[in-house]
């Protein structure tokens, strides 16, 4: 096992925690878990007091965005001890973003330790409440101060961790989704497969012009032909029409591969639905909608879990989707892949990590 020193907070701020407003990404568990890479490896594993991180103002990182990170939630399990969801999905994820920004890989099983440590230290941060659980944010970036485009030579690995409410404000209610045709979050070849900071710095201007509009978020078409349906930036999407599950394949090269995406369509299948992964245009969504046949949209993230969507809204035109309430796909998948987390259902494909208190 990895040996991890630990250096525990003086003062715990649990007891300052408003469990009935928790929010998203707001509250900060007592610990985090750092690791340093140099002289070619990564070492001086530790585990210390959530606080602030030195850094000089020529920190290549603030500069050229030399950053990747990954989400995933525990949970308090039914039965006692915590439930970690699929950790070596994000591991494999989180080393696949690192080759992409040219950030060293971390071995897998020092990944899933780190959180494993952290949240073990912190469990009293877990929320008690069905709905709620611990956020865990895992996260690299280069820590060479210097001017100039090339990769860092030294980086830092942290992991952080958020008890958290539901994502969006709307809960399990259908949210309105603003089709993009003007901004693009990513382009093929580009980095829209890799979980990193950029991706979500070129979301911010449109998300944040559909806010303004009354939206939740936006849904990116792709940034070639803006005809195909790419994703909604904290969140993949998926559609069902005629019965079938359809969202968009990972080899459109500009999508991310989201663990909850990929629990939803094994789910799916293991439950004998049509299921296919490939590109769908905006237009065949739309004709889908006109012909009666679009039963179904939802988005699938870490964050967001099931994120049903009520309402689409593309040049002007707004589309109801199922009289703005969950469709029963959506329905069952949330209750079935919450279900797994929590331990209240049988984890028949092995999702969980978990660790006995
Ligand atoms: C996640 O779903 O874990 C994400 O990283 C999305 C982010 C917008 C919170």
């Amino acid at each position: 096992m990895l040996q991890v020193p630990i250096t525990k907070t003086q003062v715990s701020r649990l007891d300052s925690v408003d469990w009935n407003n928790l929010g998203f990404g707001v509250v900060f568990s007592d610990h985090m878990f750092v690791a340093d890479y140099k002289n070619g490896g990564w070492g001086d594993f530790r585990i210390i007091p959530y606080g602030p991180v030195p850094m000089e103002p020529a920190l290549c990182t603030l500069h050229y965005g030399q950053s990747i990170f990954e989400g995933l939630k525990a949970f308090r399990a039914k039965n006692g001890g915590v439930n970690i969801f699929r950790p070596y999905k994000n591991a494999e994820r989180f080393n696949r973003s690192a080759r992409m920004l040219c950030i060293p890989p971390l071995d897998e099983e020092i990944f899933v330790e780190s959180m494993k440590q952290l949240v073990a230290l912190d469990h009293e941060w877990i929320p008690r409440q069905r709905g709620h659980s611990l956020y865990i944010r895992p996260f690299a970036f280069g820590t060479d101060s210097f001017l100039g485009v090339r990769a860092s030579r030294t980086y830092v690995f942290m992991v952080i961790t958020s008890p958290v409410a539901s994502y969006y404000a709307e809960g399990l209610n259908p949210v309105r989704i603003l089709v993009d045709c003007e901004h693009v979050r990513a382009v093929r070849g580009g980095l829209g497969t890799a979980k990193t900071a950029a991706n979500y710095a070129a979301s911010l201007y449109a998300g944040t012009k559909a806010h303004e509009a009354g939206f939740s978020q936006v849904l990116f078409l792709d940034g070639v032909t803006r005809e195909f349906v790419d994703e909604v930036g904290a969140m993949n999407i998926m559609f069902v029409i005629d019965d079938e599950l359809i969202t968009p394949p990972l080899e459109q090269g500009s999508i991310l591969a989201g663990v909850t995406r990929d629990s939803v369509l094994t789910l799916a299948r293991s439950w004998g639905m049509k299921v296919a992964e490939r590109s769908i245009t905006i237009d065949e969504v739309v004709d889908a909608h006109r012909k009666g046949r679009l039963q179904e949209v939802f988005g699938t993230g870490t964050a967001a879990v099931i994120s049903p969507v009520g309402e689409l809204s593309y040049k002007g035109e707004s589309f109801i989707i199922n009289d703005r309430k969950i469709g029963p796909v959506a329905q069952r998948m949330y209750d079935t892949v919450t279900g797994i987390q929590y331990g209240e259902l049988e984890d028949t494909f092995g999702w969980n990590v978990h660790i006995e208190l």
